[in-house]
Formats: C-alpha cells, sequence, structure tokens
C-alpha cells in the first residue's frame, strides 16, 4: 500500500470540477486517508514546488497555487503513487491523452487541475508538509477484500 499527495488545484475548485475529479480516484478503488480546503501559504507552495524554484515559471506557478482554495488530499491504494499519476494525466492539458483528467478537463500547461506526486519519496516529504500528526486517518473499508486481489 502506498499513500499519495493530490492537490485539487484552484481551477479545479472554481470550476466545480472537485466531484468528478474524486470520483475518478475513488472509482479507481483507491481511499481517501486524509482531506483539507485551504488557501495555500507562500511559504508552503514555495516548499512544495522547491524542485522547480530556477525556473522560469516559478513565480507564475507559486502565483497561481496561492491565488484561490485548494483542496488537498491523502489517497491511499496499490501503486497509488504512479496510479494517480496515470489518471492525473500528461503535465499539458493539451497533450494529455483523453480518458485522463487532464486530458479530459483541460487544454492548458498551468490550468492543468490536479496535482500528484510524482514518487515515493516526493510522496513522503509532500505528505510530511501538507498534513501534521494524526491528520491522515488509518481507516478500514468493510468491503476491501473487493478492491485487490
Ligand atoms: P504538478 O507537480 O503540478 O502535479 O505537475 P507535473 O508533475 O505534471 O509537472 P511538474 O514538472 O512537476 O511541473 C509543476 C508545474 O509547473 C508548471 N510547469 N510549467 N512552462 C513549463 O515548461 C512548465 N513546466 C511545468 C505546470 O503548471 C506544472 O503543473
Ligand atoms: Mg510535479
Amino acid at each position: 500500500m502506498q499513500t499519495t499527495l493530490i492537490i485539487l488545484k484552484p481551477d479545479c475548485v472554481q470550476r466545480s470540477l472537485m466531484g468528478k475529479v474524486i470520483a475518478r480516484f475513488e472509482q479507481k478503488g483507491l481511499q481517501i486517508v486524509g482531506g483539507k480546503f485551504m488557501l495555500v501559504p507562500d511559504a508552503v507552495a514555495k516548499q512544495h514546488y522547491a524542485e522547480h524554484a530556477e525556473k522560469p515559471f516559478f513565480g507564475d506557478l507559486i502565483a497561481f497555487i496561492t491565488s484561490s482554495p485548494v483542496l488537498v488530499l491523502a489517497i491511499r491504494g496499490d501503486e497509488a503513487v504512479a496510479v494517480c499519476r496515470k489518471l492525473i494525466g500528461a503535465t499539458n492539458g493539451i497533450k494529455a491523452e483523453p480518458g485522463t483528467m487532464r486530458g479530459d478537463f483541460g487544454i492548458s500547461g498551468q490550468l492543468n487541475l490536479v496535482h500528484g506526486s510524482d514518487s515515493p519519496e516526493s510522496a513522503q516529504r509532500e505528505l510530511a508538509l501538507w498534513f501534521g500528526e494524526g491528520e491522515i486517518v488509518d481507516w478500514q473499508r468493510t468491503n476491501q477484500q473487493w478492491f485487490t486481489a
């Protein structure tokens, strides 16, 4: 089992796509184990995207992710990091495959709706950044045996 960090970005929230996006993760068989709706503090945004600090788009990226509320989720399942990245699709909505969230819902490089951790190491770092002690809930689905074998 892996847990990954998902962010429903400002464009997803503003376009009232939160329900559709959450449904796609749930329909795949993934389990939501944490969630918070928030305006992202500037410092958290900069830590989250630290790997891009030297890139020319960094300023725009921080301005975007702090511009309007986001929904931050912790999502769990077998290979959850890779499974979520596949469901979300390629970075730019123009190039993302139909069937993926970015491929179906967007045509922008920045307004790409959903963030997902890009590796188990990133997931660990990001979960620790966004969630405090006790905020990720280790709950059991009563029908868990029907999701994976
Ligand atoms: P994210 O981290 O937001 O989930 O997106 P990602 O893994 O698909 O893409 P990443 O390479 O981590 O880039 C983070 C965000 O920076 C913007 N970006 N712009 N102009 C560009 O070449 C460029 N490259 C990346 C995007 O908004 C991307 O979501
Ligand atoms: Mg990324």
